[in-house]
């Protein structure tokens, strides 16, 4: 039926989607494939089957999706972790310095912090979102993946959530960010997958989808400790623009680094000592 419906990944989607209603994994589902299943059951499967065929992803189904090696669990007010966003993580890695300070703001799920935390034991770190709902299921994240004790969470817009005490008055030596970065016009197009799913909170990055960004530009200076940087995803066709934009204020050696697919994916910036 999915198939036949054009879903790319029907055979495996439905197999997922079935072990999930039984509670069986993969291995299970083959050995057990010919024992008949209980009214019950099968009215479980086929509610969910059903759910998938009006376009809500596998994913958010389940409750939970598959991020740099780990499961992060998903809710109305999360996006779905993407692996686009990987090459964010493994940049981050690198650029944070023994026992760094980052700062991720529009979190979501807690994906970034709670990856780059969970392979820099050394390092803390702050996570913002303007959803208290995204935020508490990014703590839930963070207990299930052991960086609980080394990072915390702060509701508001953007840098409202480190400002609350006075500007600046947290310092980070990294600042990271995928934020809504989809033109509003843009968003209409979309797979019903991501606009009629995932919240529009996390997608619309407002008429050009450079608000966010002008926003980070324009204030994470006065939340780097000098030499600090900044590591921001952006859309493939969003290069120029946000390296002019971290350019107009003040950031040096400005890189944009492409994905696997030869795409632009992340710009990075330096906050240079004695600027
Ligand atoms: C593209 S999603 C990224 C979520 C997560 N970091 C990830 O990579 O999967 C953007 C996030 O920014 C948050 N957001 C939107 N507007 C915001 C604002 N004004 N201040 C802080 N966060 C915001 C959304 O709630 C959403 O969680």
């Amino acid at each position: 039926m999915l198939g036949r419906l054009g879903f790319e990944t029907a055979a495996l989607d439905a197999k997922l989607l079935t072990g999930h209603a039984l509670g069986l994994d993969a291995l299970a589902l083959a050995t057990r494939e010919q024992e008949p299943v209980a009214d019950a059951d099968a009215e479980r499967v086929a509610g969910l089957l059903q759910r998938r065929m009006s376009g809500e992803s596998v994913a958010r189904i389940i409750g939970e999706r598959e991020f740099f090696g780990l499961a992060f669990a998903l809710n109305a007010a999360t996006l779905e972790p993407r692996p686009d966003t990987e090459l964010l993580i493994e940049l981050a890695i690198k650029a944070l310095p023994v026992g760094g300070r980052l700062l991720d703001l529009g979190t979501g799920t807690g994906c970034i912090p709670i990856a780059v935390l969970a392979n820099r034991s050394d390092a803390i770190g702050l996570a913002s979102d303007i959803s208290a709902e995204a935020l508490e299921m990014a703590q839930i994240n963070a207990a299930r993946h052991g960086v609980a004790d080394r990072l915390r969470f702060a509701p508001g817009s953007w840098f409202e959530a480190c400002s609350r005490n006075g500007r600046g008055e947290d310092k980070f030596d990294l600042i990271v960010s995928n934020p809504p970065y989809i033109t509003s016009a843009v968003l209409e197009t979309l797979a019903p997958e991501v606009k009629d799913f995932d919240p529009r909170l996390a997608l619309d990055g407002g008429p050009d989808g450079l608000a966010p960004y002008r926003i980070i530009a324009a204030n994470a200076r006065d939340y780097l400790s000098p030499g600090g940087q900044v590591l921001v995803e952006i859309g493939y066709d969003q290069g120029s623009s946000i390296r002019a934009l971290f350019a107009e204020h003040g950031f040096a050696d400005i890189v944009v680094h492409k994905d696997l697919n030869g795409l632009d994916r992340v710009i990075s910036g330096q906050h240079l000592k004695g600027s």
